[in-house]
């Protein structure tokens, strides 16, 4: 995305920006739809918290963001570790933060018993424990102020089990379930809770996952989707393949739908040498 100075700052704020803003803090910003997201935020008026481990990645894109006018923080967290939400809190005490984005998360794919099962544990940590703290952290600062956002990254592979991502599709289901019921327990709280469900999306997943993605969205695309779907729903499968998918696949017993994605997994999954 081209990020432009502020024909934004002569507008009046949006509807998104009043109920939300002034600040938001996504996760997972240095890259991939964190990264997206953050462009948007920001392109819409609101002030940036940049949350990820890569210090200089998110350096480099608070350079840019500020260009549009808004103001920036940088937290470089890793968020895997017990206790980098309270530390996200600490940092951001002085600020009036009313959307939270945990974008943060990581795959794997293949067989459970071929990956590191270290691999595996870490992913839980950052996909799920850590999903919890920052959404209690920030629920309360959010539901203290009447009013805020959380947003929270579910998957396709969220509502079925798939072989060649047990773990990872159950982290997502875990997400999704959490979501769902967290949106009603802070509705009256005056906070909006959103689980978004991507399809495959080009962004540096894949590869840390060792897949290979055909037909993919980008990650402005779901982005975009998301920040729409805020406050009009409690879940958005953003992009026309997480679409096709929920259409397709919802009707069907839950056990065809995982063997379907069992499929797609594999087809996504590079070839061993000896069989090229
Ligand atoms: N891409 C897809 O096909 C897809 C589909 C469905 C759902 N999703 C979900 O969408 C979310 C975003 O994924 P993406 O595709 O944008 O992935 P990505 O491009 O790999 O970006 C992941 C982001 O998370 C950050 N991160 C990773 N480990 C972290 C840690 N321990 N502590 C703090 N930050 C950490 C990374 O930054 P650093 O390396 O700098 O820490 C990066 O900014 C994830 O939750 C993913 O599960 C993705």
């Amino acid at each position: 995305m081209s990020l432009q100075a502020p024909a934004a700052a002569a507008k009046p704020p949006s509807k998104h920006l009043r109920r939300y803003g002034p600040w938001a803090l996504v996760t997972g910003a240095s890259d991939g739809i964190g990264r997206a997201i953050a462009e948007r935020l920001a392109m819409g008026g609101f002030n940036l918290v940049l949350v990820a481990r890569r210090q200089e990645a998110l350096d480099a894109l608070a350079a840019d963001l500020g260009r549009t006018g808004v103001e920036t923080r940088v937290v470089a967290n890793d968020l895997g570790p017990r206790g980098g939400a309270a530390q996200l809190d600490r940092a951001t005490a002085d600020l009036d933060v009313g959307l939270v984005i945990a974008a943060a998360g990581f795959g794997t794919s293949g067989d459970l018993l071929e990956s590191r099962l270290e691999t595996e544990l870490d992913m839980v940590d950052l996909n799920c424990r850590a999903v919890v703290e920052i959404s209690s952290v920030f629920g309360h600062r959010l539901a203290k102020r009447g009013r805020g956002g959380l947003v929270l990254f579910s998957s396709v592979l969220a509502f079925q089990g798939a072989a060649g991502a047990a773990n990872y599709a159950a982290t997502k289901a875990f997400v999704q379930t959490f979501a769902e019921g967290l949106g009603e327990e802070l509705k009256p709280r005056g906070v909006d809770v959103l689980a978004t469900a991507p399809g495959p999306t080009h962004t540096g997943f894949a590869s840390r996952a060792n897949m290979k993605m055909g037909f993919a969205a980008s990650p402005e695309d779901v982005a975009r989707a998301t920040i729409a779907a805020l406050g009009r729903s409690g879940t958005v499968r953003p992009g026309f393949v997480a679409k096709l998918l929920g259409w397709s696949l919802t009707p069907l017993p839950r056990r065809a739908r995982a063997a379907i994605m069992g499929r797609a997994m594999a087809s996504m999954r590079p070839k061993p040498a000896s069989a090229a």
